[in-house]
């Protein structure tokens, strides 16, 4: 778990705050004009979706998968850091112990940039991937593809919500989520901690990163959240599951912090 010592500035930032936007714009004032560009789209489609959280980032998927499917999973357009990022949570569930027999749900599985490597990995049929962009489960279906993954049959589908209930119970042994929840109100994370024990086989686990705060809870844009450990720790164990934070993660090169959640049978 965390320990006492102070936390880095980096987790104090409250990046919705004008004095920190002002500062940021002067010393990249080559990002200026993009964030206002970005800003001006995502206020058109709050505009359209208000209230509705998923059809406004699935919107915010198709504007930018349009552009590059790879920088909508990842925020830069680069192949070498499509592969860097992929490859990272592979290797860290690897070492965690994820096996061939393993059953796993990836929440959010973007374009797979590490999906397509869990593909590979698994048994055929033992990859499940969901997402709420149709445009970017189509570019999921391009990587599966491109990496003559077919044989392995992997299931790839849209969702509106994470209520799971398509799903069998205690169908899955892993449970992912990279960068999702990073990119979600606490109503859809609730949602989704409420619904995903169900489907978690016993002994089973669920990872999920997040954008880690050690100041203000906040968002920008609506787009990116910040949340305290506590937060996401007290409603994991609100709908009975047991969380606990990843250190060996924390020493990646992300930026995101991860929490593994398991029932409380497997945690003791
Ligand atoms: C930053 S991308 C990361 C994709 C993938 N996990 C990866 O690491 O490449 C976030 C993905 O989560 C999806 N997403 C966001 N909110 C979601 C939700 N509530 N349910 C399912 N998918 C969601 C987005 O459409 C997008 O594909």
């Amino acid at each position: 778990m965390q320990d006492a010592t102070p936390p880095e500035p980096r987790l104090l930032k409250n990046r919705s705050r004008l004095g920190h936007k002002l500062r940021y714009a002067l010393t990249h004032p080559q990002r200026i004009v993009p964030h206002l560009r970005r800003a001006a789209r995502d206020c058109r489609l709050r505009l359209k979706h208000r209230g509705d959280h998923v059809g406004f980032y699935r919107a915010v998927m198709a504007s930018d998968t349009a552009r590059s499917p790879e920088a909508a999973v990842g925020g830069v357009p680069s192949h070498a850091r499509w592969l860097a990022i992929g490859q990272m949570q592979y290797d860290y569930l690897v070492a965690h112990g994820l096996r061939p027999e393993d059953r796993m749900l990836e929440i959010g599985c973007g374009n797979l940039r590490a999906g397509w490597r869990f593909i590979e990995h698994l048994e055929p049929g033992h990859y499940y991937g969901i997402d709420i962009s149709p445009d970017i489960l189509i570019e999921a279906k391009k990587t599966v593809v491109r990496y003559g993954l077919q044989r392995k049959l992997p299931y790839l589908t849209p969702v509106d919500d994470l209520k799971l209930d398509f799903l069998p119970d205690a169908a899955f042994t892993v449970v992912h989520a990279h960068s999702v929840f990073s990119h979600s109100p606490l109503e859809v994370i609730d949602e989704c901690l409420a619904h995903v024990g169900r489907v978690l086989a016993p002994g089973g686990f669920f990872d999920f990163t997040y954008d880690r705060t050690e100041g203000h809870e906040h968002h920008v844009l609506g787009e990116d959240f910040y949340y305290r450990t506590e937060t996401l720790v007290r409603l994991a164990a609100k709908h009975g599951l047991v969380a606990h934070f990843m250190d060996d993660w924390e020493r990646l090169p992300h930026g995101q912090s991860k929490l593994r959640l398991t029932h409380p049978v497997a945690a003791s």
